[in-house]
């Protein structure tokens, strides 16, 4: 629970409430049909709501009605907190109604892709990996790719080695769980360190945590293995969902996210509270020593490695090499997806403050900013299951320098977002349904490339390639 004395913030329970899609199909269904297709009133998937798709623009007309024109006001009916999640059902089941998710990974497509700003075309790097989850380069042209049932392999002279790498400490494997992040230290060619997030088994059956090691790359094996980052193993939990895990350097600096770990409101509480790591970015140095400077090493209790808190299942981590500000996206529950820029010290609101309701339908705040609280660049409802992002950094794809991508899971979209002053000022789909996109990642040849889980298929490593004639 929320410890007091190191700046928690007091939860007001939020009043219960009720199931969303039953409330739709108690209310509403009989004048706007069972699917949202409309029936004596009209439909509520289109794009083109008459009224205006925005939250604000459907709550209000859900709260107050167009009464003139036969849509009752139910302001008195429901909750603030129930409207919320009406406005989060409605757009999540309008989705599912025109675009189901999870539908088995098209093939790669072949020939020339156009785009906005540049022609381009998907080969495949490697195939056969079960779940790839990450991606790293070595100074030499290799590629580490980590399979989220434990291993990691090499890419090395375009070809994935058939023996896995050795030394990979054991990783629980079920759900969400498994073998994660791998980043090559940034001085590799000098020391060649290997940095791995992974789900740790607990010592009590059925626990699990986020942990990091780095360990050096030698030949074909990990050795001298030390621990960067791990909790007390009777502080594991129930649990093998939200363990965060992604990885990114700055400088001598090295940003980890660890999720909340759970899906209970408790659990979800930890993301506020300054004495546990869950639901937290976090900043140590490479070895794993805090930074004197961190925000919160003076206060007693205080976990030391913490940068910024609120956040739920962080998936994303970059830096803008620009500003050298770091961006974050991470998974909300039913809704409520993020990407944030986050600052040291900040609170992103997790649980307090959501655009997204329980997996029941039943809401979880009735406020979706609040004075404090940092809001997100960018939500998505229904979710998208945000993954990696990435600035592109070659210069094979001129246009698209410093353009932050992000891939989704649910969606299986790999979206091109442009930044300036930290906000997106344009956004363009490069690709749907070829696979879950796990990673991202600039090459050192400047071709773009990307970890791919595909449903159906086994995954692979693809990277995008400029074609010479014009868009
Ligand atoms: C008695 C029939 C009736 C019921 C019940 C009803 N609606 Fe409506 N609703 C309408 C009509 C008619 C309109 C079109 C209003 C207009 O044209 O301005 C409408 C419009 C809307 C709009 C705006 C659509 C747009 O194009 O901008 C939303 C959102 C909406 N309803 C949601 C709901 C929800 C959620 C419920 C249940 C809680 C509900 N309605 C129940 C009749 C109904």
């Amino acid at each position: 629970m929320l410890a007091a004395g190191v700046g928690a913030y007091a939860a007001e329970p939020v009043k219960p409430g009720r199931d969303a899609g039953a409330l739709y199909a108690q209310l509403c269904a009989n004048c706007h049909g069972a699917q949202l297709e409309g029936a004596k009133a009209p439909s509520l998937r289109t794009d083109q709501l008459k009224h205006g798709r925005d939250d604000e623009a459907m709550l209000r007309g859900i709260r107050d009605g167009y009464p003139s024109n036969g849509m009752p006001a139910f302001a008195k009916t429901f909750s603030e907190a129930e409207l919320r999640g009406m406005v989060a059902y409605l757009h999540e089941a309008a989705t599912r109604a025109v675009d189901p998710h999870l539908q088995a990974s098209h093939p790669l497509p072949t020939g020339t892709q156009h785009s906005e700003e540049h022609a381009y075309r998907i080969e495949a790097v490697a195939e056969g990996l079960l779940v790839p989850w990450s991606i790293s380069f070595l100074p030499d042209g290799g590629i580490l790719v980590t399979e989220r049932e434990g291993r990691l392999r090499l890419i090395e002279n375009g070809k994935l080695k058939p023996e896995p790498i050795t030394g990979v400490p054991k990783v629980a494997v079920r759900d969400e769980a498994g073998l994660m992040s791998v980043v090559a230290d940034p001085d590799f060619a000098r020391d060649p360190w290997v940095y791995l997030s992974f789900s740790d088994p607990g010592d009590e059956e059925g626990t699990a945590m986020t942990k990091l090691i780095r360990a050096r790359l030698r030949g074909n094996a990990l050795v001298d293995q030390q621990t960067i980052f791990a909790l007390p193993r009777e502080q594991y939990q129930k649990s093998y969902v939200l363990f965060g895990s992604r990885l990114v350097f700055q400088g001598d600096y090295l940003f980890f996210s660890v999720g909340v770990r759970g899906m209970e409101t408790d659990v979800s509480l930890h993301a506020q509270d300054l004495t546990v790591p869950m639901g937290k970015i976090h900043r140590v140095f490479r070895d794993g020593r805090i930074p004197p400077d961190n925000p919160f090493v003076d206060q007693p209790g205080a976990w030391p490695s913490i940068w910024a808190r609120g956040v739920r299942n962080p998936q994303g981590l970059a830096v803008d090499p620009r500003t050298g500000h770091l961006w974050e996206s991470e998974h909300g529950p039913r809704g409520g997806d993020e990407l944030n820029v986050i600052k040291r010290g900040a609170n992103y609101g997790w649980p307090l403050v959501t655009y997204g309701i329980n997996y029941d339908g039943t809401p979880i705040s009735d406020k979706t900013e609040a004075p404090g609280m940092e809001p997100p660049v960018k939500h998505w409802t229904p979710s998208i299951a945000t993954s990696e992002i990435e600035f592109y950094t070659g210069d094979r794809f001129p246009q698209w320098k410093n353009n932050l991508f992000l891939g989704s899971l649910a969606e299986q979209t790999l979206y091109r977002f442009v930044i300036d002053n930290d906000q997106v000022t344009h956004e363009e789909i490069l690709f749907k349904n070829i696979g879950r996109i796990r990673d991202i990642k600039t090459g050192p040849d400047g071709l773009i490339y990307i970890a791919l889980e595909r449903v159906g298929r086994p995954g692979a490593v693809i990277r995008l390639v400029p074609e010479a004639d014009a868009p």
